[in-house]
């Protein structure tokens, strides 16, 4: 059974798709490589023994995108990772993300829907719920107005795909909205890429560890929270992949609900960002030097997943302890070295 990924060379596209080649299903890989790695391939056929079908095409060329759904009509489904996601990025260049990941979406979802590709998975973000009110966040608690156009594009993502359901009968789609994504392949064979300075922590506390950065920055201590540093749900991003294969089969069974469904993707667990230090240097016994410095700009204090739905419904739960995903991002960044 064939599965259209998006974005499939990306950090959490090649995670996902070695689980869904892992699951017996096909793969077929459609990413323009502009944040990603072809020898992504390498990993995955390392992992899987099984080298997917890669196609290098941007999205938002739309007769490029309708002729590969042409080719590829016979297609069960389309997990959509593709976009730019730096939250930082976006402020500064907001018409280029627009741009792409409005278009991207839209070209998706037109080739399906010309090709008669019915099932959908997508993938947005908990950004969506901005500063919540109440925590931890659930399915239920309203989304916020986006912090950066980054997240605006998931906020009017959601709503492009759910207005085109009302109207598509023959169309499923689930929003998976994923919490703090980290961590790496045990195999070490694949994980997360960043390209320059990173600007999330792990990758960030990783290269300070490996002795590539000199010092990890802790952006803020007088936070309302135990310890001052804010809150996160970090979420194991093979736990997060399996998530996926989860969300296909719920579609492909016709055991959604509603053709428009959305998930929290988190382990509904709350660490704080010295927690994640201590965690680090508990799993790997290397030490990492940090400084406590102001806050960062447009930083949210808390937030966390609510999720007894995504348990409930999916059958899903987060597995990997936080230290053993912490050691696997270790490993990752030593394999990739200095
Ligand atoms: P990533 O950058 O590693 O992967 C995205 C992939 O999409 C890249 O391989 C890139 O080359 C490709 N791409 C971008 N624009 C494209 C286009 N126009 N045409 C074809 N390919 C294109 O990012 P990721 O961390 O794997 O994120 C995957 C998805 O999950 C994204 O939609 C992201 O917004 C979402 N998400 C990520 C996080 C996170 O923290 N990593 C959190 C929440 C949601
Ligand atoms: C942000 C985005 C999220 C996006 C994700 C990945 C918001 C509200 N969230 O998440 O939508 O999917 O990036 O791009 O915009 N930190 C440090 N030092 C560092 C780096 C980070 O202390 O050098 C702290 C941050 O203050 C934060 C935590 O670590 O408290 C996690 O930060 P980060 O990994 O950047 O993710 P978010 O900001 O939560």
């Amino acid at each position: 059974m064939k599965i259209i990924v998006t974005g499939g060379t990306g950090y959490i596209g090649s995670h996902t798709v070695v689980e869904l080649q892992q699951d017996g299903l096909e793969v077929v890989i459609l990413d323009n490589l502009v944040n990603s790695n072809i020898e992504v391939l390498d990993g995955i056929e390392g992992i899987t023994g099984i080298r997917p079908a890669f196609e290098k095409i941007d999205l938002t060329d739309r007769p490029a995108t309708l002729d590969f759904f042409a080719r590829h009509r016979d297609a069960k489904a389309v997990i959509h990772f593709a976009a730019l996601k730096a939250v930082g990025e976006s402020v500064a260049k907001p018409l280029e993300y627009y741009y792409n990941n409005l278009n991207a979406l839209m070209n998706v979802l037109s080739g399906m829907r010309q090709y008669g590709v019915h099932n959908l998975v997508f993938s947005s973000s908990c950004t969506v719920y901005g500063q919540a009110d109440v925590l931890p966040v659930t399915e239920q608690t309203p989304r916020h107005e986006a912090e950066s156009p980054y997240g605006n594009t998931k906020v009017m993502s959601e709503d492009i795909i759910r207005d085109l359901m009302k109207v598509q009968s023959e169309m499923n789609s689930i929003a998976l909205r994923y919490f703090n994504p980290i961590g790496a392949h045990p195999s070490a064979l694949i994980g997360e890429l960043p390209v320059g300075i990173p600007n999330n922590l792990i990758p960030y506390l990783t290269q300070t560890a490996a002795g590539i950065r000199e010092q990890l920055s802790v952006f803020g201590d007088d936070y309302n929270t135990p310890d001052g540093s804010p809150l996160r749900d970090y979420i194991d991003v093979v736990d997060l992949a399996k998530a996926h294969v989860v969300a296909i089969h719920r579609l492909l069974e016709g055991r959604n609900k509603k053709n428009y469904e959305y998930f929290n993707i988190g382990t509904g667990h709350a660490l704080s960002v010295l927690e994640i230090i201590q965690a680090f240097e508990r799993a790997t016994g290397v030490k990492v030097n940090y400084k406590i410095v102001g806050r960062r700009a447009g930083d949210i204090e808390k937030v966390w997943a609510d999720t007894t739905f995504a348990n409930n419904e999916l059958g899903w739960s987060a597995k990997v302890p936080i230290e053993e995903t912490l050691a696997n991002a270790w490993r990752w960044q030593q394999r990739l070295g200095k």
